[in-house]
Parts: structure tokens; sequence; C-alpha cells
């Protein structure tokens, strides 16, 4: 694998970037049936910021992300993105958006390389000359020249989350948000997507909103930090806040200490 600085160098040549967009999560409710996921929760990503959200497992923050790109509309509350409503189709097609996703959702039919065709063909965003170009570059930034010919069910977990996240460069959006991108990584590669993730800020100005358990992650790059938990933020503050010891829930889900002597799985067979 290349040492990070040569994948940031490659960055430097056009990859995304235009105007910065700035997201509203204002009083965002979402219920399935009977089942409150988020209750009244409210924060705001500025233009060219990376904003992390944290949270247990369950707590919501993949239904958040959807609603930032429209897959899911509110209960109750809304998202606007440079004021346009995210439920509204039309935002997609002014906002340049990519969600890479935890599972990848890449297309099972498709090449890796076909599948990070696919954005700047059906766009027509170059000729296919400048779109091999944009692919090899993305691929090349996250060390996946060799995998371009392969069929994601041939690829391993960690393979998989690193196609979706060049199919989003590939897009170079304005906005990106990001779910879980460093799970199934190795320390390293998980190193480079977070600087992958402050370079499209520093140099582009890409908004980013990172769902993450990755403390390492958060506190390595993020402006600021959410954390759900129950339906609605039990932090919302700096990064650099978040190295001083929390209250009971937050800290209890920061430092999880492993206690055989009195085991948290005991809890669930009350
Ligand atoms: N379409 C849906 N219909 C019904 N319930 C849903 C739907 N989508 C999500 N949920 C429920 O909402 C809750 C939050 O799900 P979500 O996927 O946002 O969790 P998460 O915080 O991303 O968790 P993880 O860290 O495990 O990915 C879960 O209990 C889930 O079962
Ligand atoms: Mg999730």
């Amino acid at each position: 694998m290349p040492p990070p600085d040569t994948e940031t160098a490659d960055l430097e040549k056009p990859m995304g970037g235009t105007s910065a967009v700035g997201v509203k999560v204002e009083n965002l409710s979402k219920s399935f049936g009977s089942f409150d996921v988020l209750k009244g929760v409210t924060f705001d990503v500025q233009p060219g910021e990376i904003f992390v959200l944290m949270g247990p497992s369950g707590s919501g923050k993949s239904v958040l992300l959807k609603h930032v790109v429209g897959l899911e509309l509110p209960s109750a509350g809304r998202v606007t993105i440079d004021g346009l409503d995210a439920a509204e189709p039309t935002t997609r097609e002014k906002v340049r958006m990519a969600l890479v996703f935890q599972a990848g959702a890449l297309f099972n039919s498709l090449s890796v390389y076909d599948n990070l065709a696919l954005y700047p063909r059906e766009h027509r965003l170059a000729k296919e000359s400048g779109i091999r170009d944009k692919v090899m570059r993305a691929l090349q930034i996250l060390s996946l020249e060799h995998a371009a010919q392969k069929q994601p069910s041939e690829l391993s977990g960690g393979m998989r989350k690193r196609v979706a996240i060049a199919r989003a460069l590939v897009m170079e959006p304005q906005l990106m948000l990001y779910d879980e991108p460093t799970s199934e990584l190795d320390p390293v590669m998980s190193a480079t997507i977070s600087e992958i993730i402050a370079t499209l800020k520093e140099q582009y100005r890409v908004t980013s909103i990172v769902v993450s358990h990755d403390r390492e992650l958060a506190l390595g790059i993020a402006n600021r930090v959410g954390i759900l938990m129950g339906g609605k933020l039990a932090y919302l503050g700096s990064a650099s806040a978040l190295r001083q010891p929390q209250d009971g829930r937050i800290e209890e889900f920061l430092h999880p200490k492993i206690d055989l002597k009195n085991p948290r799985f005991k809890k669930l067979e009350n």
C-alpha cells in the first residue's frame, strides 16, 4: 500500500468540491409504527465542516443519515440542505451528495470499475476517457487498482467498503455522508480513510457527516460531534471537549470497561 502522503497528494488533482453546503436538522422525529427512533433531534452542520455522529447500535444513526438524502421522510421536523428540504426529490438534483452505505450497496452484477463509472456515465459528466481517469484515480486513492475488474462477490468486506467510498469520490460531491466508513477496515486503512475525509474538507470544502463508532476518527478529524442516545442528542459539542471526562452514560459509551466480575450480559437476562 502506498504511504498516506502519496494518497493525499493524489487528492490535489480536481476531486469534487464546488460550493460547500450547510445542513440543518430541526426537531427531527421518526417513528416506525409505535416505535419512536428519533425524538426531536436538532443540530446543524456548517459548510465545509466534518460532523461525526456517534451512538449505540440501534440509536438511529443510519435512519438519520437517510433523512439527509431523502431516503426516509420525517414523522415531524425537517432536514434542509442550504435551505432546500431534503425530503423533496428535487433537492438531490440541485445538491451533489453521496451516501456511503454501511454495507456498501454495490451493484452485484457490475464489476468494481463499472460500479464507479455508473454515476458519471449516467450524468454524462465526462467522456469515457475522462471517466476512466476519475475512476482509476479514485481506485488508486483507496489502494484498489488491482480490483477494478473484480465482481463485488469476489471482494472482502473491507474491500467492498473501500469500493463504496471510491464510488462516492467519483461523484465529486458537495456533501458526503459516510455510514461507518472505517468498520471492517484494518487500523492503517482506517487512518487513511480519516485522512481522505479530512483532505476533502481542507482542499475542497466538502461538507461531511460521518456516522462512526471509531473514537480515533471522531477525535482526530471531527469539528463537532453528536452522540445519539434514546432518540435524542446526549452530546453536541467539539471533538476536543469529548477528551474531558463526561457524565455517566456518555463515559460508559466512550470508554466501556470489560468487567468479568459484573458482566453486562447478566443484565440482559433480567
Ligand atoms: N425501515 C424501518 N422499519 C422499521 N424499523 C426500522 C427501519 N429502519 C430502522 N429501523 C429501526 O430503527 C432503529 C434504528 O436503526 P438504525 O439503523 O438507524 O440504527 P443505527 O444507530 O444505525 O445502529 P448500528 O450502529 O447498529 O448501525 C433500529 O431499532 C431499527 O430496527
Ligand atoms: Mg447504522
